[in-house]
């Protein structure tokens, strides 16, 4: 059914956290990609655990693309003043608006009825650039922010899917699915085991940050997203996933 196996969720996300051995599991049933209500339903799940979960004070990241944008959505305003601040976790990656790391940040940060900074880098700069730009006193505000983050609402790419989506060369997308990049996460590619492979130049957040933050939330559904999952869970413990029942029953099977 279109609902998925209700009764077997449960044991599903019991498996998957012995499986994946991070924090905690939610499975959303169903296939998010034949049933767009899935998406829906990971973005409300997110909405919930984000408010239980939330700090006074506290400095949340958040990551680009669509599922980050149907979290954005799906959060709820509750007219509620909270003392948090939410940041984009890296600068510039994509063109749309609405899947832009900085127009969620921003609609996170007013739904939780907080307040957000932005983070503008264009994408492909240089690293000369870049150094520059971290001399710009707004950049060097929200990258102390950064420092101070502790939890990070992020989605989980295929590296495939993300390479072409930053319109990579053709010879860079081989070059990566050679060297056996499977995930893609805050620009960062990795293979099945969390090797990075490679990582698209940017500012904000760093791998080492990731890896000791201690109140990760990852969203990524989607069978095909499988292995993504598993490589990016491999880097930090601290992670509650949120993901389908197709996903949760691919990363089962290939495990
Ligand atoms: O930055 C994008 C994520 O890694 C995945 O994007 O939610 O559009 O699949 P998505």
């Amino acid at each position: 059914s279109i609902y998925g196996n209700l009764k077997g969720i449960p044991k599903m996300e019991e498996r998957l956290k012995e499986v994946l051995k991070i924090r905690k599991i939610i499975i959303s049933p169903g296939n998010l990609s034949e049933n767009s209500m899935v998406l829906k339903d990971m973005g409300k799940i997110t909405n919930r655990l984000l408010k239980e979960s939330l700090l006074a004070k506290e400095v949340i990241g958040i990551t680009g693309g669509s599922t980050m944008a149907a979290v954005a959505d799906e959060v709820t305003s509750d007219n509620k003043i909270r003392d948090v601040i939410v940041i984009p976790a890296r600068g510039g990656l994509g063109r749309e608006v609405e899947t832009q790391s900085n127009s969620i940040a921003a609609k996170l940060g007013q739904k939780l009825g907080g307040s957000y900074r932005l983070l503008y880098v264009p994408d492909g700069l240089e690293e000369k650039a870049l150094e520059l730009m971290l001399k710009n006193e707004e950049v060097k505000e929200s990258m102390e922010l950064i420092d101070n983050m502790n939890t990070l609402v992020f989605g989980i790419g295929r590296a495939d899917t993300m390479a072409k989506r930053r319109n990579l060369s053709e010879e860079k997308i081989d070059a990566l699915i050679k060297a056996g990049a499977v995930a893609e996460a805050l620009g960062h590619y990795f293979d099945i085991k969390g090797n990075e492979v490679w990582e698209f130049k940017t500012i904000g957040l760093s791998l080492g940050k990731f890896k000791a933050l201690n109140n990760l939330i990852g969203v990524a559904g989607g069978e095909e997203k499988a292995e993504s999952i598993i490589a990016v869970s491999t880097l930090n413990q601290n992670m509650t996933l949120i993901t389908d029942e197709s996903a949760a029953k691919k990363i089962l099977d290939i495990v």
